[in-house]
């Protein structure tokens, strides 16, 4: 996947040069993660325009919980939000699941995630996945394997604009790897420092900050008894600022990822991705994707700060900044 992911980045990269000057970064790091999605996962998927999509799941209807939600009210009482959220999300479904139709009718191979779960079998009794599981899966992917990434990409772009000796180092890591070339899979490996950088950025502004569990059996947590039945909510936002697990924590270090100052740090201190079976399927994906678009963008241009505000991140499922993230954008000579 890294030629898609190569050719989605340069592509965003020249937008982002052609607009030069201030831009808000936010609404290109969207528009290239979906596309990477797209491209990548459900190539041959033909039903709703996924900005559509998107929207639904992260625009204002559904991440803005009515009172009765908070109340814990049972689903079928109505309230404005929950009745449009509901006909968006069965229209949405609908046009995924004729988007699945069409796929197992035409004879396309592209070797993409739909292809691949239609032809998946489970192999102790060769059942296929049902209607249903394969309308779950492509919403899923297409709302989980973008949003994410966006968000860390525009938190990053901002932490680089603000630490220039840090986008210095990522330049001289990119083009000492890369040259002028476009990203390749053995370059993505070399390129330890952009890492360190994609991690940091995780750790401060965590993209999705909250796992939610129910406890299925009592759990003595030392200071908390957690009752069977208790939902609870796993704060990573607080967890990657703690001062009892981080050294200067609000501080933009990305040495702190460096393999010596890593070494012994728990496992759990630091989980983007969450952890145990439910963890990200994608993380693996996101970060080639996050270290791809990285060093395609600082070897096309110099990123500053547009003003001396600081912008906050603003939790609707996940951590966008609040009124956009506008930067400077100096394209680079050639
Ligand atoms: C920086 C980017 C990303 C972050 C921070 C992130 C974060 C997470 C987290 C924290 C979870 C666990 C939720 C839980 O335990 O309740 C999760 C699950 C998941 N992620 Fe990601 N994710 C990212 C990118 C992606 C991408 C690119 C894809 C798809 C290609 C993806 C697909 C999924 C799926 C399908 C699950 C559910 C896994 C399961 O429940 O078995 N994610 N992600």
């Amino acid at each position: 996947m890294t030629a898609a992911f190569a050719g989605a980045a340069e592509a965003s990269a020249a937008r982002l040069c052609a607009a030069s000057g201030v831009v808000d970064v936010e609404p290109e790091m969207r528009r290239a993660t979906l596309q990477v999605v797209m491209d990548t996962l459900l190539a041959s998927y033909d039903g709703a325009a996924p900005e559509v999509l998107a929207h639904t799941l992260f625009g204002d209807v559904v991440v803005r919980p009515t009172a009765l939600d908070l109340l814990g009210a049972p689903p079928w009482i109505p309230a404005p939000g929950r009745s449009l959220y509901r006909s968006r999300v069965r229209a949405l479904r609908e046009q995924a699941r004729e988007a699945v139709e069409r796929r197992r009718r035409s004879d396309l191979e592209t070797g993409d995630l739909l292809g691949a779960l239609l032809a998946a079998r489970d192999p102790e009794n060769a059942r296929a996945l049902s209607d249903q599981e394969l309308v779950d899966n492509i919403l899923t992917f297409i709302g989980a394997g973008h949003e994410t990434t966006a968000v860390t990409l525009t938190w990053t772009l901002y932490l680089v604009a603000n630490a220039p000796e840090v986008q210095a180092r990522l330049l001289a890591e990119a083009r000492q790897v890369l040259g002028d070339g476009p990203v390749t899979a053995d370059g993505l490996d070399r390129l330890t420092f952009h890492e360190q950088v994609v991690y940091e950025s995780l750790r401060l502004f965590t993209p999705g900050p909250l796992i939610l569990r129910t406890a299925r059996r009592d759990v003595d947590l030392g200071p908390v008894q957690v009752k069977a039945g208790t939902n609870v909510f796993c704060n990573l936002y607080v967890l990657h600022r703690s001062p009892r697990l981080w050294d200067h924590p609000s501080a933009f270090d990305p040495d702190r990822f460096s393999p010596e100052r890593s070494a012994g740090r728990r496992r759990f201190a630091f989980i983007p991705f969450g952890g145990g079976p439910r963890v990200c399927i994608g993380a693996r994906f996101a970060m080639m994707e996050a270290k791809t678009f990285l060093a395609t963008y600082v070897r096309a241009f110099a990123v500053e700060p547009a003003s001396a505000a600081q912008p906050l991140p603003r939790f609707r499922l996940t951590t966008s900044p609040d009124g956009g993230m506008p930067l400077r954008i100096r394209p680079r000579a050639g």
